[in-house]
């Protein structure tokens, strides 16, 4: 994939093993603030060569891509699709996506989601895109919106968080043609 310069100055590339360090910190940095995804901190298994694994995985399967966002050389994003591993589901690609918190709101998820979709449009495996995001997270419905994702279920008090407050999942898809 070619990398693509976003008017925004984000740059959109593959990402390498030597990204794998950066791309922990920032997954560490946004677990951290508590709010996005079901994992807390203290629940996430990966280190440093469990990224490098799945940054090599990507890059040898025909349905899954992992993909970087760069600011002036700073790692501010980056965007999984991750491939049905099974002839039922190979052509559906699982997207997960987070931009730190200091570049959010300035066009960097837009360049990735950009990419991703771009990506899977000229991959003749991937049919279809999906992914689950918390009801109340509406910048990233919007984002999703507003590349075609639209809603395909919803999961009621699917979630419950330490407070005892509850959370809703919201299933959303966009069919690649
Ligand atoms: C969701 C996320 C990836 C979006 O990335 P971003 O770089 O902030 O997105 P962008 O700046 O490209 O904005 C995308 C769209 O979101 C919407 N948006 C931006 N800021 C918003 C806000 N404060 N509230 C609601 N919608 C907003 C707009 O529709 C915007 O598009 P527009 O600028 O063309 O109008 C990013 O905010 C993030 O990483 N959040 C925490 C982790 C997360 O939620 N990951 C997704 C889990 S499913």
């Amino acid at each position: 994939m070619e990398p693509a310069l976003h008017p925004s100055g984000v740059r959109v590339e593959v990402a390498v093993p030597g990204d794998a360090p950066a791309i922990l910190a920032l997954h560490r940095r946004v677990l951290a603030e508590g709010e996005w995804f079901i994992t807390e901190p203290d629940e996430f298994p990966e280190g440093v060569e469990s990224k490098v694994a799945v940054i090599r995985d990507a890059a040898r399967s025909e349905n899954s891509v992992f993909l970087v966002a760069r600011q002036q050389h700073a790692l501010v994003g980056w965007a999984q699709v991750v491939g049905g591993g099974r002839r039922r589901t190979r052509h559906v690609g699982r997207l997960e996506m987070m931009v730190d918190a200091r570049a959010r709101g300035t066009g960097v998820g837009s360049a990735l989601l950009a990419a991703a979709v771009a990506w899977a449009e000229k991959n003749p495996a991937v049919h279809k895109l999906s992914l689950n995001v918390f009801a109340h997270n509406a910048r990233a419905v919007a984002l999703y919106r507003k590349f075609g994702f639209e809603e395909e279920g919803r999961r009621l008090r699917e979630y419950r968080f330490a407070d005892g407050s509850w959370r809703d999942d919201i299933l959303m898809a966009r069919p690649v043609s």
